[in-house]
């Protein structure tokens, strides 16, 4: 068979199962069986598959009907620019991750501090701290001023991050610990230096929120990376406790997170319960939501 006939006959079956972007998906399937970009897939229709091309094509095509996402077919997702490899121990890094990445990127041009520690707690594939920490060096941001830090509670998620480190040439640049949130800090608190950015894209999924979440989110994304509690917060109100220890050693902190839209509110309120002082910032992301908040203690 050729491109354009498969592609036909995946489409049809891919609509028939309600996956929302059919020609993307096989284009990108059928990319990865050919190792080639799917700009080829697109423009080359006459393209003849091999038998074993063929078969190759045809398990991954059954793994995406049963609505596996396609990242983790491919073992890999773009996010700001750069690939990261996932697996099934790794949350999939979303576009609108993307806007606290941005966030802490502005952020660093306000601190005026001789020493940066950024801390990126629940780092899932390292997206976020690599891309931070990639961006600095194209920037040529000494890297003597700012030491970086990846958490996660998972070694699995960590295995997958300290790779992804090591392909993007970081790996003796950011150290990938684990930990429960801010646990290694308070018992490590001589390495608080001077000025301590806490960056988290926590589990903020309510309940009700992830158990009316499409198939490929429910039935393959770890519900340990995506679920907290009852409305979400019980990750970040975890971490505004252990924070306040870290208070005591130092009283230059902020905080960037990632959060549910609809939360705007409620996480107003636990901030508020922590740090009735601090100065709070909301920013949306492209698509017009409340996605990150700034704290600033
Ligand atoms: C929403 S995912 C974010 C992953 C990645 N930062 C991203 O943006 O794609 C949350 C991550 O937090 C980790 N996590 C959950 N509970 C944690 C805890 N108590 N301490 C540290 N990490 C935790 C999960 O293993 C998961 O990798």
């Amino acid at each position: 068979m050729n491109i354009n006939q498969i592609l036909a006959d995946s489409i049809e079956k891919l609509k028939e199962k309600k996956i929302i972007t059919p020609q993307l998906d096989a284009e990108l399937l059928l990319g990865f069986i050919l190792k080639k970009p799917r700009e080829y897939v697109m423009i080359h229709p006459e393209h003849q598959l091999t038998k074993l091309q063929e078969t190759g094509y045809k398990k991954i095509l059954q793994r995406r009907l049963k609505h596996e996402p396609i990242a983790y077919i491919l073992g890999q997702k773009e996010f700001y620019g750069l690939n990261f490899k996932v697996n099934k121990h790794t949350l999939i890094p979303r576009p609108e991750t993307e806007h606290l990445v941005d966030a802490v990127i502005s952020n660093l041009q306000l601190v005026n501090s001789k020493k940066i520690i950024i801390a990126d707690i629940g780092t899932g594939s390292g997206n976020i701290i690599i891309s931070i920490a990639k961006n600095n060096e194209q920037q040529s941001m000494s890297s003597n001023k700012i030491k970086y830090f990846g958490i996660d509670i998972s070694e699995k998620v960590l295995a997958i991050a300290k790779k992804n480190s090591k392909i993007h040439k970081l790996n003796n640049k950011i150290k990938f610990i684990k930990s429960d949130l801010l646990k290694y800090f308070i018992d490590h608190c001589s390495l608080i230096t001077d000025h301590c950015i806490i960056i988290a894209n926590l589990p903020y999924l309510s309940k009700k929120i992830y158990f009316s979440a499409m198939p490929d989110v429910k039935n393959f994304e770890p519900k340990s990376a995506l679920l907290s509690g009852m409305d979400g917060l019980d990750h970040y109100e975890k971490l505004f406790k252990q924070l306040k220890k870290i208070l005591l050693i130092t009283d230059h902190c902020s905080l960037i997170l990632e959060i549910s839209p609809e939360q705007k509110k409620s996480i107003t309120k636990l901030i508020k319960k922590y740090f009735p002082n601090a100065h709070i910032e909301f920013q949306k992301d492209l698509a017009q939501k409340w996605r990150v908040v700034k704290l600033f203690i």
